[in-house]
């Protein structure tokens, strides 16, 4: 009797699992086709602004100004993101000596060309927390003495040229509405909510929720360790483009960092000390581009949509090396706080497109007078 029950049971559950897995093997088959559906070409290979986009902008600003002041550290005002920073290192930025004459517009135009840089490395937060903390890791570069008028006319970054990226290739949300009703929620102290705004499925957005979660990754070994993307696009010319920062190792004296203690709040930047200033040994990347091809699926409007390489491969357009050298001083860390990145402190040739990127524009520069003008007033009291 025992034994039939048990027999029984076994059977049961033998015929729920298979059941389960037809569902969920159904599900996925679903959910691809339905991706498949959506995520198909071609797509526009102009900017198409959606006519609130000015008036949300200017909310997310005020969100923006309050969350810089909750997290005043001390009296100094910090950036509202990335607030962290491992270091502000000297760079050389060359353009490939042989670039594909197609690839050669704004700073690029020149090939061979070294431009002499600043490249600021930090954690993604609003405010500093330990490396070890699962976290986006952002790099910006700002290339010095570049002539010609700028798409900002302010006389202060008039000779600058800046490319901002984070360690992962997609963002979390698609435009700047999406985005105003995430930063609303997150401020709101909602993280997993921020990506379910109502009770209508519909409005869900699961694939950004993982993309968030993907983007606060563990901390590479070394800020020089990751690749950095621009996830959002960009023209080069008359090209509609992506662009990233590779390490490439190759380039430079073999190195290898010694193992380091985790535990320790800045182990980021005692890699940085570690290899540049201690070991005196350079780190090398390369400047790389993606072409839009609007044949496929590679949007200007959605930076949650990674291109897919197989169809546009990355192309090397310059080589960075960071050269052996001391950075961690204190004037040299403060100077690192007031510089201001900006994807807009741009030539014509790379302006910045898509609703994201328009965003960023307002938002940046903003969010950087604010807290510029906020730390100059505590400087005087
Ligand atoms: C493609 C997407 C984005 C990337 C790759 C990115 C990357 C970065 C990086 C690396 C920094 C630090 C720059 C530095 O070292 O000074 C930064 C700063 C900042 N980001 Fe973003 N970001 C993105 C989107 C956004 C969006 C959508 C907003 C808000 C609308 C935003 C707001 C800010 C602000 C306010 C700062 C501080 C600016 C300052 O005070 O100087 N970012 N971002």
């Amino acid at each position: 009797m025992l034994k039939q029950l048990w027999l029984w049971l076994g059977r049961l559950l033998g015929k729920l699992l298979l059941l389960l897995l037809a569902i969920g093997l159904g599900g996925w088959g679903i959910g691809a086709a339905y991706y498949s559906w959506k995520f198909s070409g071609p797509v526009p290979t102009k900017e198409q602004i959606p006519p609130d986009e000015a008036a949300l902008t200017q909310s997310i600003i005020e969100d923006a100004v309050r969350i810089v002041e909750q997290h005043r550290d001390n009296t100094r005002v910090l950036r509202d993101a990335h607030a962290k920073a491992h270091g502000c290192v000297r760079a050389e930025v060359t353009v490939l000596p042989d670039l594909d004459s197609d690839l050669r517009h704004g700073v690029f135009s020149e090939p061979g060309k070294t431009w002499q840089a600043w490249m600021r490395l930090s954690n993604g937060n609003a405010y500093p927390q330990f490396d070890r903390a699962r976290d986006a890791r952002g790099m910006a570069i700002k290339l010095m003495d570049v002539p010609g008028e700028k798409l900002i006319s302010n006389t202060a970054h008039s000779t600058e040229q800046d490319f901002v990226m984070f360690n992962h290739p997609a963002f979390f949300v698609r435009d700047v509405a999406e985005y105003k009703s995430n930063f609303a929620a997150q401020a709101d102290g909602k993280k997993v909510l921020a990506f379910f705004p109502s009770w209508n499925p519909r409005s869900w957005e699961l694939r950004h929720l993982v993309i968030a979660l993907k983007t606060l990754a563990p901390a590479p070994e070394s800020p020089v360790a990751t690749t950095y993307n621009s996830i959002a696009p960009f023209k080069l010319g008359p090209h509609n483009i992506k662009y990233r920062v590779i390490p490439s190792p190759e380039n430079c004296p073999s190195y290898t960092l010694p193992e380091a203690n985790t535990d320790m709040p800045n182990f980021l930047r005692s890699a940085l000390y570690r290899q540049l200033s201690l070991d005196r040994v350079p780190a090398c990347f390369t400047l790389q581009i993606q072409r839009q091809n609007p044949s496929y699926h590679m949007p200007i409007e959605d930076p949650s949509i990674e291109w897919d390489e197989s169809i546009s491969p990355y192309e090397t357009v310059a080589n960075i090396q960071l050269p052996a050298q001391d950075f961690d001083s204190s004037e040299q860390n403060l100077f690192c706080d007031n510089l201001s990145f900006n994807p807009w402190h741009a030539l014509p040739e790379h302006r910045p497109i898509g609703g994201i990127n328009r965003l960023r524009k307002t938002v940046y520069e903003a969010v950087s007078v604010y807290r510029h003008e906020r730390n100059r007033e505590n400087a005087s009291e």
